[in-house]
């Protein structure tokens, strides 16, 4: 549990809060108090609890994976899905006899799902044990609002006013070699069926600066994978007064010293552009590998998703991917059964996935989100039916990642070594996207290989480490 050796320059204000709350925890005799941190969602999510970790070190609790010992916790929640928010509900619920017998603890609260007003009336109403709500802007008034719900009332912070990005929150990182970097907070795209920019509110970049001393500091401390996270990488610096974009900042990244690889995501097709996929080809820290959300293969639904792009813009696009950087990997996102989508309209996504053939997809069957447009469009097809074009698709992009880890028999790949799975195996990720298990020593974690794959086994390869 290491913060980082920005704390120093946080929000003056919220120091002084956080440093009552620690004397307010010791007056009321919670020795040593834990703070249980549960995270739904996207990385951009754990990201912020990060954040939200280091703000609690700061106010003094440490972090407990025992959900019984904690005298803080905080549900981090997603809102992208309906599935995501029905799990929330449970979790929240079942805090309720650990408050019986911990009258200090405090339960709390956060993210997508909660920005909702909605949801947040909800948890108003329906369940009074739940201590403090507050929205994906007001992360870093943390320390406030704990020192606010231990003298007072509730506390509902919900506010979405798109102000300025706070930096210098301290971030207690979950990992020591791979760390998130959030360049980007928020979306202004709109898809017609995507709650993300009702909830995350408009589009802000951080400075380049900012995000080059962070970088920098994650280096410095033995991070051998910065993932740039953002709804829409590519529309980095919109906004900004310098000149900038994702293309340059990805250089900049690039340019400073040290061992380590760049990966981002996510990206957005009508936002890509040669400039890009230039500096992807020449910064040799970024890895080969592209996630590029496509959604649907067929023009008239991608139209009705308000993506900006149609399926020969998108296949020219990984085209000209493909002209600069001739192995990449694609990776992308699919809603199946998008409203008034046909089986025909389905079979043009199928007919792409098999033209472009992805390393892997994220595929998801459609999910109406209250208030955004497409949860409001005539949606005839039943759940049974999406059900079996969903499965049909999973079953092609099963036949195009064997014929694809076939293909990589004999490539020889640089692999960051992660994790021991034990028998004197380790396993690690490729600058592509695969995931590669080799023998190897223990020493190796935390060091690049070279490895030549030999054999596949569902989704990982196996391989024999050359030097
Ligand atoms: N900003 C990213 C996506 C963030 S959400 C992008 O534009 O690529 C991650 C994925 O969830 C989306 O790409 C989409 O495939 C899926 N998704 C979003 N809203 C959804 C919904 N209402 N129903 C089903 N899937 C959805
Ligand atoms: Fe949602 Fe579209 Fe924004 Fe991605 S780009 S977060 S899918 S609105
Ligand atoms: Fe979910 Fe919010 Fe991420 S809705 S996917 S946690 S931006």
């Amino acid at each position: 549990m290491i913060l980082s050796e920005n704390a120093g320059n946080y929000l003056p204000e919220q120091c002084q809060y956080a440093t009552q709350v620690k004397s307010l925890l010791n007056e009321r005799g919670v020795i040593c108090p834990k703070a249980h941190i549960v995270t739904f969602g996207c990385q951009q999510n754990v990201s912020d609890s990060e954040r939200i970790k280091g703000m609690l070190l700061l106010c003094g609790y440490t972090l407990t994976e025992d959900i019984s010992k904690a005298d803080f916790v905080l549900f981090n929640t997603c809102a992208v899905r309906g599935h995501a928010e029905d799990r929330v509900y449970g979790n929240v619920g079942a805090v309720k006899k650990y408050k019986k017998a911990n009258p200090n603890l405090i339960l709390a609260v956060c993210g997508c799902m909660a920005q909702q007003q909605s949801v947040a009336d909800k948890f108003k109403k329906s369940y009074p044990y739940v201590d403090i709500v507050f929205g994906t802007q007001q992360h870093h008034r943390l320390p406030e609002l704990i020192y606010r719900r231990m003298t007072g009332k509730r506390v509902f912070e919900l506010a979405l006013d798109n102000a300025a990005i706070v930096e210098n929150i301290p971030v207690c990182r979950d990992q020591t070699l791979k760390g998130w970097l959030p360049i980007m907070y928020g979306c202004d795209n709109f898809c017609t069926y995507c709650i993300v920019p009702y909830v995350r509110g408009r589009e802000r970049s951080r400075e380049p600066d900012e995000i080059l001393h962070e970088a920098k500091s994650m280096i410095d401390s033995g991070f051998k994978e910065i993932m740039l996270l953002g709804q829409n990488v590519n529309s980095y610096g919109k906004g900004l007064n310098c000149d900038i974009n994702f293309a340059k900042l990805l250089r900049m990244i690039n340019d400073i010293e040290g061992d380590f690889r760049i990966r981002f995501m996510t990206s957005h097709p009508k936002d890509c552009t040669i400039e890009l996929l230039d500096a992807i080809r020449d910064c040799k820290k970024v890895e080969r590998h592209i996630h590029l959300p496509f959604q649907s293969g067929s023009s008239k639904i991608l139209k009705q998703m308000n993506r900006k792009y149609d399926r020969e813009s998108y296949l020219s696009l990984i085209k000209a991917a493909r002209e600069r950087i001739p192995d990449a990997e694609f990776t992308s996102d699919i809603i199946v059964g998008f409203p008034g989508e046909t089986y025909e309209d389905f079979c043009e996504t199928l007919s792409l996935v098999k033209e472009v053939k992805f390393t892997s997809l994220f595929t998801f069957i459609f999910s109406p989100r209250d208030g955004t447009p497409a949860a409001a469009m005539p949606d005839p097809i039943s759940r049974e039916e999406k059900g079996k074009w969903f499965d049909e698709l999973l079953l092609a992009q099963d036949e195009i990642s064997k014929e694809l880890n076939r293909s990589l028999i004999g490539k020889e790949m640089t692999i960051l070594c992660e994790e021991s799975l034990g028998d004197g195996r380790l396993s690690g990720k490729s600058e592509y996207y695969s995931s590669v298990s080799f023998d190897g020593s223990e020493d190796l974690i935390g060091k690049f290989v070279t490895v030549r794959v030999e054999s596949y086994k569902n989704n990982t390869l196996y391989g024999t480490v050359i030097n």
